[in-house]
């Protein structure tokens, strides 16, 4: 996953604003002299913001969807506190088209778009002049078509099928092509927003939300509460609420809201407890809307409302510690943000340690371990896989990714292994002090940016130091700054799971000895079988698959993370009669997670390549930019090795 990319030519860490020849973007029959080159901030590495110098506090977004043209257009006015009297305002975009860029009352001023960043995701600085007293900055702009945090889906893609759909996924680095910003999360603001969309679209963002459509198509959104550019969201389409407490809801398509409705009928009481835990909710509502299943990830902890993929929609909320984890987010990422994507464990390890302790609270220890298993094993196999490829580095929960996309730290590392640090920590100084101790973490930086150094300095001063002998035990540097899992990782015990550990022993043993199945599955849940799908042996055989298919059924399992992990074994060893179900869950599912495994194994043969080619070419129009962008590279690999 860690791929490398070109390190920049040393002209590219040479800019001058003031010296650097300028391209007049909004003069275009100007001679165009040589673009630009500018340079990533030295505080956050992944934006060119100089928020240091001048930074934005607030936005009045006013946009125009147009459902048609696949595009945004409009006017973001940013309020900005200019620190230091700099005559440049420096914001992210990429692809954007800047019509005008005006101050305070609307005078225009120049402004100039770097060259784009060979990174394609870190797009281009835009470079607004300003004088010490400008206040507000006015672009008008518009998105291109094609906008990577966009998805438009024509209304045959929906599940109702008569008003098609918008959504945007921000995080880690794509604000930047659907508004110009400082797109780092080290910057926060608030902001109000003019929506207009079709009549019959309801719009909702991270925002307090209306819970009815509008007559005119014609919505008002306010966040007061300052958030960071990532935590920007917008979803458009045929949407309907529905209260389940008294502050939380859901937004779902009419066909689908009473199954959501059912699945996820427990926030509330999620809610309460998290509150119960680290303190006061900070965002009044808390809702969540149900996408279509293009979504490329799980979940998105967009303030006050949550975007997430149906496919945790299966019937028996057996897989709703995802919106124990979104909820989660409202405390550890949007309350206290990491200050880069390098400190990015800060905010998933937090959020994970968070969730598993909400589903202790709602559903019990043994269930929660049983959880907290899973993912386990699957950060066992994450990391040794790192370690055969030589990336031990990823292993850190510190990253260093300077010039690369920060969806290469999107490992489970950040949550697992953050997770187990956590965990580590409550059980060396005990369950009581721990919980005191992150209550006020959170409560001290709320609204504020965390890195990695600075958390290590207050957990050091605010619960280390109470006992320095403990203190020795917890082996920081080697959780933080070091690969792999130090040897004090924290031991997790699931009865249940040892006992399908059990069984899965004697079916291997069956099927080796070709004797008839027979399984005690009595009183199972889902994730007894996430664990036994999930741990089949990596060389199982078509024809075993076979058999054991013809007891479980896995090929027709009604959940998605049962059929993501059976679909990967189907995929290596060739096994026929998953194929059509497969396909069909390739076709109709984007969400990133599933996919990867699964193109993956199918890249392992050169049949599987072409079936993998064959429905890539089907699935694509289905998929987000995010998901396209990881699975481009998984068949250029494959292309790279396998040239004849
Ligand atoms: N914030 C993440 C998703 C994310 C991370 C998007 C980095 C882009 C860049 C979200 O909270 C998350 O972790 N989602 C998980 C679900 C969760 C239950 C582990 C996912 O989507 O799988
Ligand atoms: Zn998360």
């Amino acid at each position: 996953m860690f791929k490398k990319i070109a390190v920049l030519f040393m002209a590219a860490q040479l800019y001058s604003c003031s010296n650097a020849p300028k391209q007049d973007v909004s003069n275009s029959n100007l001679p165009k002299s040589e673009p630009i080159v500018a340079k990533l901030s030295e505080h956050d590495p992944h934006s060119f913001a100089n928020s240091k110098e001048c930074t934005v506090k607030h936005l009045d977004w006013e946009i125009n969807i147009d459902f048609n043209a696949k595009i945004l257009k409009g006017v973001a006015h940013w309020k900005i506190e200019n620190k230091t009297g700099t005559n440049q305002l420096i914001l992210d975009s990429r692809n954007l088209e800047i019509e005008k860029v005006t101050l305070n009352g609307e005078a225009e001023t120049e402004f100039t778009l770097s060259a784009p960043h060979q990174v394609e995701v870190f797009g281009s600085a835009l470079i607004i002049n300003i004088t010490p007293e400008t206040q507000v900055v006015n672009i008008h702009y518009s998105t291109p078509k094609n906008a990577a945090a966009l998805m438009w889906l024509e209304a045959e893609k929906t599940n109702g099928k008569r008003q098609p759909f918008l959504f945007t996924q921000s995080q880690a680095v794509l604000a930047r092509t659907w508004i110009p910003c400082q797109d780092g999360p080290g910057v926060r603001f608030s902001y109000t927003a003019d929506v207009t969309a079709p009549k019959d679209i309801l719009v909702c963002m991270s925002a307090e939300n209306p819970q009815k459509k509008s007559e005119d198509g014609k919505y008002h959104f306010e966040m007061h509460q300052p958030v960071p550019s990532y935590l920007m969201a917008l979803v458009a389409g045929d949407l309907e609420f529905r209260s389940i407490g008294q502050r939380t809801g859901i937004y779902a398509e009419p066909e689908m809201a009473d199954a959501v409705e059912y699945e996820f009928g427990l926030m509330q009481q999620m809610l309460e407890k998290a509150e119960a835990l680290y303190g006061k909710y900070r965002w009044e509502q808390y809702d969540v809307v149900v996408l279509p299943p293009s979504f490329p990830f799980g979940g998105m902890e967009n303030p006050r409302l949550t975007f997430a993929t149906p496919t945790v929609v299966v019937g028996d909320r057996s897989l709703t510690s995802l919106i124990a984890h979104e909820l989660a987010h409202s405390w550890s990422g949007n309350l206290v943000t990491n200050a880069t994507w390098n400190d990015f464990w800060l905010n998933e390890g937090f959020t994970v340690y968070f969730e598993q302790r909400i589903m202790e609270e709602v559903y019990g220890r043994d269930y929660s371990e049983m959880l907290a298993l899973n993912s386990y094993n699957g950060l066992l196999e994450e990391i040794a896989e790192f370690e055969q490829d030589g990336h031990s580095e990823a292993t850190h929960l510190k990253l260093n990714l300077k010039e690369e996309d920060p969806d290469e730290g999107l490992t489970s590392i950040a949550y697992d292994k953050g997770y187990l640090f956590l965990r580590m920590l409550e059980e060396t100084y005990g369950r009581e002090p721990f919980d005191a101790f992150l209550k006020e973490y959170f409560n001290t930086h709320a609204f504020g940016v965390m890195t990695t150094e600075e958390f290590v300095e207050y957990l050091d001063k605010n619960l280390l130091s109470s006992n320095t002998e403990l203190k020795e035990k917890c082996l920081i540097n080697d959780w933080i700054y070091s690969p792999g899992l130090p040897a004090n990782c924290p031991v997790i015990k699931s009865t249940k799971l040892d006992n399908v550990k059990k069984e899965l022993g004697i079916l291997t043993e069956v099927l080796k000895m070709n004797y008839p199945i027979i399984t005690d599955t009595t009183g199972w849940s889902a994730h007894e079988y996430i664990y036994l799908t999930a741990n089949l042996p990596k060389d199982i055989s078509a024809d075993q698959m076979a058999k054991i298919d013809a007891y479980f059924n896995f090929t027709n399992s009604s959940n998605s993370e049962i059929l993501g992990q059976w679909f990967k074994h189907a995929a290596r060893a060739r096994y026929k009669d998953s194929y059509a179900n497969m396909e069909s869950f390739l076709v109709r599912v984007g969400r990133r997670k599933f996919l990867t495994p699964i193109y993956k194994a199918l890249l392992n043969s050169p049949e599987g390549y072409l079936q993998a080619k064959e429905i890539y070419l089907k699935a694509k129009p289905n998929y987000h930019a995010v998901a396209t962008e990881t699975l481009d590279g998984l068949f250029e690999e494959y292309e790279k090795e396998n040239k004849d």
